[in-house]
Order: C-alpha cells, then sequence, then structure tokens
C-alpha cells in the first residue's frame, strides 16, 4: 500500500498532469485534494493530447478519479469534461467528494467584478469563481456537493445566501438577476447528473489504504500560489501544499508516503505578482516559445524566468518534500549558458528565504550561478548517462542545493519522454 503525493513547487504549470498520468500506472485511485477549473493539467499519450481542469488525471491510465471535498466544483464544466472524455473514449470512473463546495453562477460573476475593483492592484485570476466559492466556504455561505441532491436542502439555502448575493450585487453595482427558480432548476439539474458520483470519498479513500490499494494525490497550481505560503495576494484561495492534501482528501498525514515536488527546470508565472527571475531578454523568449508557455486554462501567455531555487527550497521546506520531478529539461537545449537563482540581494543584504513582504520581493535581485549549456537532448533518452554532460551537470546542483534525489526527469511532453532514475 502506498499513498503518495504529487505537488508543483512553483507557480503552478510545472507538468502536475504529465508527472501524475506517468505515476498513474501504479495507483488505484487517483485524487484531486484542492482548487478548481483554474487548474489545467495536460496528458500526453502518443498523438492523443488531453486538457483536464477538474477530473483527476488518473482517468486517462483508467484509474479512479476522486474530486475530494478540498476542491471546488463548477458542475457545468465538469460534466461537459466528462461528455467529452466519452467521446474521446475514455469513460471515467469519478468519484465526488459530499462535502466539496460548489461553484455558483454568482461566485464567477464576482470574480470578475472583483478584478474590476482592484484596478492595477488586480491579481489576474482565471475568472472561474474559485477566490468567491472558497470565501463562502469560510464564512460557512457555501453550498456542498450534497446539497445539489436535495432539492429542500438547496432551495432553503438559496433565499439565505441569494439575499445576501443581492445586496452585493448592488453595492458592486452589477446588474445581473439572480433568479433564484432558475438557479435551483439549473443546480438540481447538475445534482440529479451527478447523484451516482457523489459519496463519502473520505470513508472510501480511507477504506482503500485499510485494503492495501495504492493512492496518488494530485496537487493543483503549486507552492507560489498557496494561499498562506504564496506571493499573497497574488494567490489562489486554497493550499496547495502538501498539508492541503491531509485535509483536501480526508487521509491522515501519518499515512503519507512520498511527497514528490515537481520542479520545472525554469520557471514561469500566469497571472499579476512577483517573479523575481523574470526574462524580458531573448531567452524569455526562447524559454516562452520551445516551452509553449501558454496558458492550458485561460490561454494568457506565462511569464518566464530562470529557475529559481530559493522558490524550491521554500517549498520543499514546507511540504516536507521527499523526491523531486524535473520537468522540461528538454526546453533549456539550445542555450549558450543556463542560470539557476540561489540567492536574492535585498538592499545590501544576501538573503536565501522567501519574504513575507511583497513590497520586499519586487526588490530582490537574484543572484545567479551560471552553467555551460547543450545542444540538444535525445527525447529517447533512456537514463540520466544519456543526458548531454552539462544537462547531467546542472540536474546534480539541484538536487545537491536541495538536498532532495531525483526521481523522475521529463525530457518531452509525452508519457514515453520520462527518466526514471
Ligand atoms: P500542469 O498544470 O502542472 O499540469 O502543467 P500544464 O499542463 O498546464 O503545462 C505544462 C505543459 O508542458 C503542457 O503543455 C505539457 O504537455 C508540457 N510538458 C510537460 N512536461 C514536459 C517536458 O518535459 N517537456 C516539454 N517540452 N513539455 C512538457
Ligand atoms: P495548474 O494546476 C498557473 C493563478 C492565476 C492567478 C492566481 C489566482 O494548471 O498549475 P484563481 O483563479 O485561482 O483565483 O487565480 O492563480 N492560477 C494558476 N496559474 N497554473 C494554475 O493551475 C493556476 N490556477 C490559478 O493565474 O494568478
Ligand atoms: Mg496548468
Amino acid at each position: 500500500m502506498t499513498v503518495n503525493l504529487v505537488i508543483g513547487t512553483q507557480w503552478g504549470d510545472e507538468g502536475k498532469g504529465k508527472v501524475v498520468d506517468y505515476f498513474s500506472k501504479d495507483a488505484d485511485y487517483v485524487v484531486r485534494f484542492q482548487g478548481g477549473n483554474n487548474a489545467g493539467h495536460t496528458i500526453k499519450v502518443g498523438d492523443q493530447v488531453y486538457k483536464l481542469h477538474i477530473t483527476p488525471s488518473g482517468v486517462i491510465q483508467g484509474k479512479t478519479g476522486v474530486i475530494g471535498n478540498g476542491c471546488v466544483i463548477d458542475p457545468e464544466v465538469l460534466i461537459k469534461e466528462i461528455d467529452e472524455l466519452i467521446k474521446r473514449g475514455i469513460k471515467p470512473k469519478l468519484l465526488i467528494s459530499d462535502r466539496a463546495n460548489i461553484i455558483m453562477p454568482y461566485h464567477k460573476i464576482l470574480d470578475g467584478a472583483e478584478e474590476k475593483f482592484l484596478g492595477d492592484k488586480k491579481i489576474g485570476t482565471t475568472k472561474r469563481g474559485i477566490g468567491p466559492c472558497y470565501s463562502d466556504k469560510i464564512s460557512r455561505n457555501g453550498i456542498r456537493a450534497v446539497d445539489i441532491i436535495d432539492r429542500k436542502i438547496l432551495s432553503k439555502k438559496l433565499d439565505t445566501i441569494l439575499s445576501i448575493k443581492r445586496r452585493i450585487f448592488d453595492a458592486y453595482e452589477i446588474d445581473e438577476k439572480l433568479d433564484k427558480k432558475e438557479i435551483l432548476e439549473t443546480y438540481t439539474g447538475f445534482g440529479e447528473q451527478m447523484r451516482d458520483f457523489i459519496t463519502t470519498t473520505h470513508v472510501e479513500l480511507n477504506r482503500a489504504i485499510t485494503s492495501g490499494k495504492n493512492i496518488l494525490l494530485e496537487g493543483a497550481q503549486g507552492t507560489m500560489l498557496d494561499v498562506e505560503y504564496g506571493t499573497y495576494p497574488y494567490a489562489t484561495s486554497s493550499h496547495t501544499i502538501a498539508g492541503g492534501a491531509s485535509t483536501g482528501a480526508g487521509i491522515g498525514p501519518k499515512h503519507i508516503d512520498d511527497i514528490i515536488g515537481i520542479v520545472k527546470a525554469y520557471t514561469t508565472r500566469v497571472g499579476e505578482g512577483p517573479l523575481p527571475t523574470e526574462l524580458f531578454d531573448e531567452v524569455g523568449k526562447h524559454l516562452s516559445e520551445k516551452g509553449h508557455e501558454i496558458g492550458t486554462t485561460t490561454s494568457r501567455p506565462r511569464r518566464c524566468g530562470w529557475l529559481d531555487l530559493v522558490v524550491v527550497k521554500h517549498s520543499c521546506m514546507i511540504s516536507g518534500i521527499t523526491k523531486l520531478a524535473i520537468t522540461k529539461l528538454d526546453v533549456l537545449d539550445g542555450l549558450k549558458t543556463v542560470k539557476i537563482c540561489t540567492g536574492y540581494q535585498l538592499n545590501r543584504k544576501k538573503i536565501d528565504f522567501f519574504p513575507a513582504n511583497i513590497e520586499q520581493v519586487t526588490k530582490c535581485k537574484p543572484l545567479y550561478e551560471e552553467f555551460e549549456g547543450w545542444n540538444e537532448i535525445n527525447t529517447n533518452s533512456a537514463k540520466l548517462a544519456d543526458l548531454p554532460e552539462n544537462a547531467q551537470t546542472y540536474l546534480k546542483f539541484i538536487e545537491e542545493e536541495l538536498k532532495t534525489p531525483i526521481a523522475v526527469v521529463s525530457i518531452g511532453p509525452g508519457r514515453k519522454e520520462t527518466i526514471e532514475v
């Protein structure tokens, strides 16, 4: 029996979909435990590309996908995603936690509206209603999966919640009407379609652990978007770090074996907020173009920069990462020199930790180690020794700096372009 956890160590889009798909071969259950359809996880098998936003990536390998209590679910997106998979010949096995919160129409409207009022302080959210939905969960005004399969309860809850939301809409000068009847009909309709999947997933998962099954926990976003340890307020609204897996899936922390931190061989970020190693030169262009760095969910261009080990060290510490998966190493092919940030210069001091004060972060100047580049990685490489020597040096440095072993190196988007160490 193993319970392994995969999380992003940077600002998301590290290649979680690819790595989770790879490790799914040994799993019985693959579990999303936080976030919603702000995520966009890409899986490439042969010439087939799947982009999943809320369905756990393990369904592509035929494993049971679990959407845990810590997630927020937009039923319309989930149902559409399942339909599309079925059309492509994959009938996903799915379980949905009865405690997961549901993204309602007013959450999506408020996400956009709040951004408008933030002016140049805007976060640049995915506008999927994630923040407003988590806010309602914490302020105990949330609608949970269990509520949309009980018309009476949903109706009662909507009376209270819609009266609050209408006042907020007035204050924000939002014209949209919140029609209770329409929302009730639509969401009980979604409830009917989802009823068979909604269950006590935490009970099922703990039973699975007792009976020796393998569970793979699939993180969304990354450490630097964590609501607590990320670049707050330029963050998402959930716990993306390892601790989030326990609360978001209902699995005790002691059950978790390996915590695999995914590290993109460079750094990217979508949306606003500081990115200390950001590049605005030809190298930034190289990473963006060769890495096809366009957002999977919102199609916005991702900002690119050198690998920042201050960030990844912060991530390793907070999540107790036991193994690393390095992705997109091939994207560095062809660069004469490659750099890794190992510390920041803040005013006159050298620091090697990530400050909480966002103004300070914007003043941090990265301090770099330089390495010689390499020409081209053979994407059929089966072991580390098959990689160009300079690429091996680059990996060795990461491993030594982070004092954490590398378990996987990804050298292309496909399932086969993976070196298990
Ligand atoms: P996620 O959100 O962490 O699952 O990552 P995304 O799917 O949003 O973005 C990662 C992108 O990089 C996807 O288009 C993947 O197909 C692609 N990708 C993953 N691993 C590699 C790799 O090792 N090399 C290259 N070139 N592309 C990769
Ligand atoms: P995956 O799982 C990259 C970013 C948004 C924005 C901030 C808050 O594919 O790695 P939100 O809509 O969550 O309130 O937006 O977080 N963001 C992501 N960036 N990858 C993601 O997911 C993201 N999910 C949210 O761009 O800056
Ligand atoms: Mg993504």
